[in-house]
């Protein structure tokens, strides 16, 4: 396969809003070299309750953007985006490393014996064909629990990691699985890792938390490593973030996400 790109072009890292900065920060991490540009769009999000059509649609109208903008590679750092339209970027762009995101359902399936799995989604991740094959893979090794959650991303498009309000969504969303009712949970959202501590509060401490950002990080620096894109310049790269909504108190949120360590998931000092 021939590659387009070049080393030094930077890596861009798409989601509907702020969720992806949760897999964008996974990527720095391994690969801290590379240059990235974020974009989120808010402007239209969220995409989980739109139709697969229209998320289609615009995930390809962003990509277009992002490599006219020179990216060399694009991670869709978003499930929602992933399901509805990875296939058809990867048909449309062969010669570009494409990642996806899908619910880290594999790691929480071996964390015991005949798991209990709550898989938190958006309510298109959990209807579209790529998550029902996905359970089905695992379905003899687990029962695995599908639980849409419209509105749970708005929270933390609006910065509310820990507020009253998240708190009383989450105790009434999560109601009949607390007390041990499930062994684990996964985060099948980008913007859910923002509010791991508060999932984590409600479903209780013995429910082990999963999500795909680390995995996803990984996949996309195998990717670039088998086409020879990584860059090898030795120095620490930059981030840009971009966003729909020509709102600078989203860039500023989007920084703020950014410096937060992973698991830190509060506005307090
Ligand atoms: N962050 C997105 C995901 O991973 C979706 C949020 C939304 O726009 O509904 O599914």
């Amino acid at each position: 396969m021939e590659y387009i790109g070049k080393k030094e072009q930077p890596i861009a890292v798409f989601d509907s809003g702020m969720g992806g900065i949760s897999v964008l920060r996974e990527l720095v991490s391994v690969m801290p070299n590379e240059d990235y540009i974020y974009f989120g769009d808010s402007k239209n999000a969220p995409y989980g309750t739109k139709s697969k059509e229209e998320v289609r649609r615009l995930t390809i109208e962003h990509a277009e953007e992002l490599f006219e903008q020179g990216a060399k590679g694009l991670v869709v750092a978003c499930n929602t985006a992933t399901s509805a339209a990875v296939a058809k970027l990867r048909e449309l762009y062969p010669y570009i490393p494409i990642v996806g995101i899908e619910p880290a359902v594999k790691p929480a399936v071996n964390c015991k014996e005949n798991p209990r799995v709550l898989v938190m989604a958006t309510p298109m991740t959990i209807r579209e064909e790529k998550f029902k094959k996905l359970m089905a893979r695992y379905e003899d090794q687990a029962k695995i629990i599908p639980l849409p959650c419209p509105g749970l991303m708005d929270f933390v498009e609006r910065g509310d990691l820990d507020g009253e309000d998240l708190q009383k969504y989450l105790t009434e969303l999560l109601y009949e699985f607390r007390e041990e009712k499930v062994d684990a949970a996964v985060l099948g959202c980008t913007h859910y890792p923002f509010v791991r501590k508060m999932i984590q509060k409600t479903l209780g401490s013995d429910v082990q938390i999963f999500d795909g950002g680390a995995g996803t990080a990984r996949e996309m620096k195998r990717r670039l490593q088998e086409a020879n894109l990584l860059n090898d310049s030795g120095t620490k790269g930059e981030v840009i973030f971009r966003n729909s909504l020509k709102d600078e108190r989203k860039i500023a949120l989007a920084k703020m996400l950014f410096e937060m360590k992973a698991g830190d998931d509060t506005t307090k000092p």
